[in-house]
């Protein structure tokens, strides 16, 4: 049995504590956040992932996984430390690295033996060096250590799976010793594991998500042209992505990324590469396209309502970034909701669990019960998340409590024909289809 410490319980650390200790090492998670411990030990999730709870308590129960906000208790008898604390963005669109100097400040400070230092979170290239710095810097006394870049791929809503299922592991570091050792604690995950030097391994991760956000931004440039010349994007991707070159994945055209690693990586590699005099035109490309989307959706919208949006009301299905996540960060909810208001729409909204994150930082938007709630008395609904819970919705009983039966399906979950046939005035992302135009004394009734 291992003995490892992460220092950090957000997303990244929690997933990471709870998965290793599943694999039958010792697991001490540590965060300076007191509370947040507390209703750890209370058995509380500080946040919602599917599995999550139950994975946690198990490991509890074991006496494989305990939580605490001291370092001395975390470190003592630990080969190794997981540094999983949050990389926020900085002013200028740089990583914001207070976490990741406070951490590898007080793993100094506490060390006593030799220690692996592990580095989850997305750092700028370079980091791994810097840590190595601050740690021998604050060392009261000089005491062996290592620091391995190891960055993580999990996404929300299936970080578990992703966690015990990894396409690849990166290691990253000079000591061939411990980068060793560090593989060896994934071998149970039986994945491929790359070991190369630190920059490469922080590289690693940056250009992945960068390049996952091109896919995205790439196919939603391609619904836009779709949609002008009467193609349909979602026929469009199945078609590239037979081509193993191209892969089907991270082809879904709809609102474009959001969440709390797609903007701010690509934003921080652009950020790196201009600061080192380069021109990063593609990653600029990508992070245009991904805002137009959000715009585009208020355009639509006000067009489907005869070209003004005043006194209408708009409801969003969906708020969270993505399906199965409670995360409000970067969701496109908050562009398009502020863009309706400011058009002069009253803007209301439901989602599954997202609901009490997205009040505070959506003013003005009032939150419904359910979809029907939602749909009753509105002008125009927007599928912003694409839960599963929506695509089961019975139609017949939304356009018949809505004002007006106009839906705009920002990630295409509805199939335009069966909308039409309901009759929605229903538009997509992307798909050439248009619902046949109703005659014009039919359409003047529709008002
Ligand atoms: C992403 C990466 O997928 C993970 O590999 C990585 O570890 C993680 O960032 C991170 O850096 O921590 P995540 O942000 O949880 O994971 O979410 P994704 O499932 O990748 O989705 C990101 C956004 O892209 C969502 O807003 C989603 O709606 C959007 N998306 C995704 C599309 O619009 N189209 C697609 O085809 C796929």
């Amino acid at each position: 049995m291992k003995q490892i410490a992460v220092v950090g319980v957000g997303y990244v650390g929690l997933v990471t504590a709870a998965c290793f200790a599943d694999l039958g090492n010792k697991v001490i998670a540590l965060d300076i956040d007191e509370e947040r411990i507390a209703r750890l030990k209370r058995g509380e999730m500080p946040i919602y992932e599917p599995g999550l709870e139950e994975l946690v308590r198990r490991n509890v129960h074991a006496g494989r996984l305990a939580f605490t906000t001291s370092y001395r208790e975390a470190l003592d008898g630990t080969e190794f430390a997981f540094i999983a604390v949050g990389t926020p963005e900085g002013v200028d669109g740089e990583a914001d690295l207070r976490y990741v100097e406070a951490a590898a400040k007080s793993i100094a400070e506490t060390m006593r033996e030799p220690l692996i230092v592990i580095n989850k979170s997305t750092v700028p290239v370079g980091t791994g060096d810097w840590v190595a710095d601050i740690i021998r810097q604050h060392q009261p006394e000089p005491v062996p250590f290592s620091v391995v870049s190891c960055p993580e791929f999990l996404r929300e809503g299936s970080a578990i799976a992703d966690f015990m299922n990894p396409h690849r592991v990166v290691l990253g570091s000079t000591d061939k010793d411990a980068a060793e050792k560090v593989a060896q604690l994934h071998l149970p995950l039986r994945a491929p594991i790359i070991v190369t030097d630190l920059r490469t391994a922080e590289m690693i991760k940056y250009a992945s998500n960068a390049f996952l956000a091109t896919k995205i931004s790439f196919i939603n440039e391609i619904a836009n042209i779709c949609e002008a010349l009467g193609a349909d994007v979602e026929e469009v991707a199945v078609g590239m992505g037979y081509d193993p070159r191209i892969g089907p994945l991270f082809l879904k055209a709809g609102l474009g990324y959001g969440g709390s690693c797609f903007p701010k990586d690509v934003k921080a590699l652009a950020h790196m590469a201009e600061e080192k005099g380069r021109h990063p035109q593609l990653l600029h490309a990508v992070m245009e396209i991904n805002a137009d989307r959000r715009r585009m959706v208020v355009e639509r919208v006000k067009e489907m309502l005869g070209g003004a949006l005043e006194g209408k009301t708009v409801g969003l299905l969906g708020l969270a970034f993505k399906p199965n996540t409670d995360d409000m960060r970067e969701s496109p909810a908050i562009d398009i909701a502020r863009g309706l208001q400011e058009a002069g729409a009253t803007v209301r909204a439901y989602d599954p669990i997202a609901m009490d994150n997205a009040k505070a930082i959506m003013p003005g938007v009032t939150m419904c019960a359910d979809p029907y709630a939602l749909a009753e008395g509105s002008d125009a609904l927007v599928v912003v998340t694409d839960w599963n819970e929506f695509k089961q919705l019975d139609l017949e009983k939304v356009r018949d409590l809505m004002r007006q039966p106009v839906m705009f399906d920002g990630r295409n979950i509805y199939d335009p024909e069966k909308m039409c046939a309901l009759g929605f005035r229903y538009h997509g992302v992307g798909r050439g289809y248009a619902c046949p135009q109703p005659e014009a004394d039919e359409a003047e009734d529709a008002m």
